[in-house]
């Protein structure tokens, strides 16, 4: 497998399918990369931990890297070669990298536009740019980050020369009591980590009834048992995330919460 870092090795790459990573790869990642290699077609994963989409008071400093063992599991999972660009080929100090203007699902809903104003900015500069870089001819994206999928979706979607490109998604990876990965469990010591899975519970409970008010309030009400600080638990239109108005458009029960310090999000279709 190759490692590429500059910008002249990636010619060869343009067309390939795409997955972009902040790293700390774990089998949720692995099960997008292994969805990627199912296409056919070459396979590209990057891993740049993106400043931009972190506030200042966020975990970038200690977010893990963990390199030689991301390039492996990346290998084994089917990817054909890694992207791992420095700071300063994806952000040049010499050339101004503009943040897309963000589409409404990126700042209407009051979810993680709402908790981290910064996220979305930094997130679409950082997709655009890459995806300006490498060319591919599809990317692929984790439902476990609905809003950001949806998100990248309507960045694509409103820029289709610039972007001419299909967005794959790749459903929740999760353990296998339901917990789902995220590179944040790390953090979860043993006493959190059952408290964690109060997530899942409260997305199986929103699942047993198609009445908006009470899932809201069945989610809570096993987020409030664990003893979780909430900062969103809904049940929104699956595409636009605000609230449902249209009875027969899919819906997604979502949430973000945190045990101790430790912020986490979820979702589900309901
Ligand atoms: O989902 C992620 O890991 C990141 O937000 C992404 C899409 C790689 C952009 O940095």
């Amino acid at each position: 497998m190759d490692t590429l870092q500059g910008i002249d090795e990636l010619g060869p790459w343009r067309g390939c399918t795409f997955v972009p990573t902040m790293g700390a790869l774990h089998e949720g990642h692995c099960a997008l990369i292994s969805q990627a290699a199912d296409r056919g077609g070459k396979v590209l994963v990057s891993i740049f931990v993106n400043p931009s989409q972190f506030a200042p008071h966020e975990d970038l400093d200690r977010y893990p890297r963990e390199l030689d063992k991301d390039l492996t599991a990346a290998a084994a999972a089917g990817a054909d070669a890694v992207f791992v660009p420095d700071l300063e080929l994806v952000y040049p100090p010499e050339q101004q990298i503009a943040t897309p203007d963000l589409p409404e699902v990126a700042t209407r809903p009051g979810l993680e536009d709402a908790q981290r104003p910064h996220f979305f900015g930094g997130v679409c500069r950082v997709v655009a740019r890459l995806f300006d870089l490498v060319q591919p001819s599809s990317a692929i994206f984790g439902e476990k980050d609905w809003q950001q999928l949806q998100v990248i979706r309507a960045l694509v979607r409103r820029e289709p020369k610039r972007f001419p490109l299909q967005i794959v998604s790749g459903p929740t990876v999760r353990e296998r009591d339901g917990l789902a990965l995220s590179s944040r469990n790390a953090y979860l010591h043993e006493d959190e980590r059952p408290r964690a899975l109060a997530l899942h519970l409260a997305l199986q409970a929103a699942a047993t009834t198609s009445n908006v008010a009470q899932g809201e309030a069945a989610m809570r009400a096993q987020l409030d048992k664990a003893n979780l600080r909430v900062d969103y638990a809904v049940i929104r239109d699956a595409r636009t995330l605000v609230p449902c108005v249209d009875a027969n458009a899919p819906r997604r029960a979502l949430i973000a919460a945190w045990v101790d310090s430790i912020r986490l999000i979820d979702n589900c279709g309901v």
